[in-house]
């Protein structure tokens, strides 16, 4: 009689996490702005999306407040089981990313105004900021590290997010702020604007309206999704299927304060009815 000597495989495979959900956040509807992006080219994707809407604007906040807040929407996240998480606020992500990524060790994406790629088209720039972005000392190091020879002009624009998330996107108060903060870079002789906060993109084709159309506008939610799908990827965690055929399961969206403005501004701005449940 022969025997067979069976063997135990005991190699530990590593746990596959490629088809969990991608947590989103912002103080508010801006991210928004991110999300559609994400959602367009990488269609595979579930995605959370938290507004920390009872807390917008983050922009007049301490650096501590805005800490506290980014990490119990991050723990959130990990806890719905979140594989990454992209802080789709710019002004979260200057004060707070280093110590998130310290804390949590699945891949965080930020959101970083687009200095760099300004600087080779133009030499003469405006970011136009939150006034917390707009001080903060690791935004202005990025300012310096990229600016080289170009003239940068760094425009605080508050009251913008808070109207934005107040549904008066579309009021005279609205474009009168927004009047103002433009003659301010228009002074500076600018021919690149960046959208240095993820509310502004809303208000893009307001500017290009507003300001010669020879301006050109510069946004950061294509660059953010490719850096998530590179750290997606380095990380094999890329969702290699498509296993959403229900579109509220596939993406779901919370907020701080969920209410049903909010849930007919988020339908506007995403072009499609949303579910919005309370965080
Ligand atoms: N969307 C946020 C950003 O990109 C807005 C911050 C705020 O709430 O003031 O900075």
């Amino acid at each position: 009689m022969t025997v067979t000597k069976k063997t135990l495989n005991t190699q530990i495979q590593p746990e596959d996490h490629s088809n969990q959900p991608i947590g989103i956040f912002d103080s508010g509807l801006g991210g928004l702005s991110i999300l559609k992006c994400i959602k367009e080219q990488l269609p595979n994707e579930q995605l959370i999306y938290i507004a920390d809407s009872l807390y917008a604007p983050y922009g007049d906040k301490s650096d501590d407040e805005i800490i506290e807040r980014v990490n119990v929407i991050a723990d959130a996240l990990i806890k719905k089981g979140c594989k990454a998480i992209v802080i789709a606020c710019n002004t979260a992500t200057v004060i707070a990313i280093d110590q998130l990524r310290l804390r949590v060790s699945i891949p965080i994406i930020g959101v970083e105004p687009a200095i760099k790629p300004a600087v080779a088209l133009s030499k003469n720039i405006a970011i136009l900021t939150t006034q917390a972005t707009a001080k903060n000392k690791r935004f202005l190091a990025l300012v310096d590290k990229h600016k080289s020879d170009s003239n940068v002009h760094i425009q605080p624009c508050p009251g913008l997010v808070e109207l934005i998330e107040n549904n008066q996107l579309h009021s005279i108060k609205f474009e009168h702020l927004l009047k103002g903060y433009l003659l301010e870079v228009l002074k500076e002789n600018i021919d690149t604007i960046v959208l240095g906060c993820t509310h502004y993109p809303f208000f893009s084709d307001k500017i290009k309206h507003l300001v010669d159309n020879q301006i050109t506008i510069m946004e950061t939610a294509l660059p953010v999704t490719e850096q998530l799908k590179r750290q997606l990827i380095q990380h094999q965690l890329i969702a290699n299927t498509h296993c959403f055929s229900n579109k509220q399961l596939q993406y779901q969206f919370f907020s701080s304060q969920a209410n049903s403005e909010l849930i007919s501004i988020m339908s506007t701005l995403l072009n499609t009815p949303v579910k919005l449940s309370p965080f």
